[in-house]
């Protein structure tokens, strides 16, 4: 692959992380206030490269926040009990605690493409993730170039996309999560009233490029709407079967200082697993609040 390193009209040093997706960013340090002058850069690289790293970092949770806030307002976590103490904008994952305490998110799921909060009325609009400790092997998070898989899809194929709609809900959901993690506390009939169900488009306009990508959760999908389950299950398997191929897949291998910024409108992502009894992760998470999709 080529690794040609760039400079932009603003300064920014860059090179492709892959021949798919994503941009890694050189000589930057976001620990000081000086790397804030860049943010219309990042912004700009971000809704173009769609998959942005910074590698080498070390962010106090001060600055990992500043940094998140350029690209639009936070998200707080409602998952209060994956906090890092004293931050409500930054979620733990991984197997380890740091340091001040903690109960990190612990996931080691199989592959398992989503895009970040789909179930609700306004998903995620980009996340962004900070390896503090990252194992030798395994873990990599992979993500698709969703705007790549959709324009490589033959016309035909297009204008059925772009005519459905995807229904989540959180009984779906539920079972889903539930299936990865047994001890999950049962759904309540509150949480269903709450949660009502969301239809989204397969085929998302992005609100800044107005690219079109392929958009969808294959595991948590209740159904497209119009279909039987059976149907709607062979639309998802085939569509994934085209957006996971190799030319729209970029798997990043992190290391510490990590910082990842991905943007769930054109992307999908899965995590994949790591040998949890040998080696120690931990990741920070922002989220940046997002819009209904249309
Ligand atoms: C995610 O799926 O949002 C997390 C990715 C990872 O842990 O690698």
């Amino acid at each position: 692959m080529e690794t040609t390193v760039q400079t932009d009209t603003s300064g920014l040093e860059t090179r492709a992380l892959s021949s798919a997706l994503g941009v890694e960013v050189l000589n930057i340090d976001l620990a000081t206030s000086g790397s804030d002058a860049l943010a219309p850069a990042f912004i700009d690289l971000f809704n173009r490269a769609a998959v942005v790293a910074f590698r080498g970092q070390s962010l106090s949770p001060e600055r990992l926040i500043a940094f998140s806030r350029h690209f639009g307002p936070l998200e707080p976590h409602t998952d209060f009990e994956h906090l890092l103490p004293g931050h409500r904008e930054i979620m733990l994952v991984g197997n380890v605690a740091p340091p001040c305490g903690g109960q990190p998110f612990f996931h080691n799921a199989m592959e398992e493409w989503h895009t970040d909060l789909i179930q609700t009325q306004t998903p995620n609009a980009a996340t962004v993730l900070y390896a503090i400790e990252s194992p030798p092997a395994g873990a990599t998070t992979r993500f698709i170039d969703a705007r790549a898989a959709y324009d490589a899809l033959p016309q035909t194929d297009r204008n059925r996309v772009d005519a459905m709609q995807g229904v989540y809900d959180i009984v779906t959901f539920d079972n889903e999560m539930r299936r990865q993690d047994p001890h999950r506390p049962p759904l309540t009939e509150e949480k269903i009233r709450r949660n009502p169900p969301v239809s989204h488009p397969i085929a998302r306009t992005h609100p800044v490029t107005g690219a079109k990508s392929l958009y969808f959760a294959a595991d948590i999908i209740a159904r497209i709407d119009g279909m039987s389950d059976e149907e709607s299950r062979s639309v998802v398997d085939g569509l994934l079967s085209h957006a996971s191929q190799p030319e729209f897949v970029y798997a990043h291998r992190w290391k510490d200082g990590d910082v990842v910024i991905w943007d769930n409108r054109c992307t999908l992502h899965t995590a994949t697993p790591f040998d949890a009894d040998k080696y120690r992760r931990l990741l920070y998470r922002t989220v940046i609040a997002g819009e209904t999709p249309y």
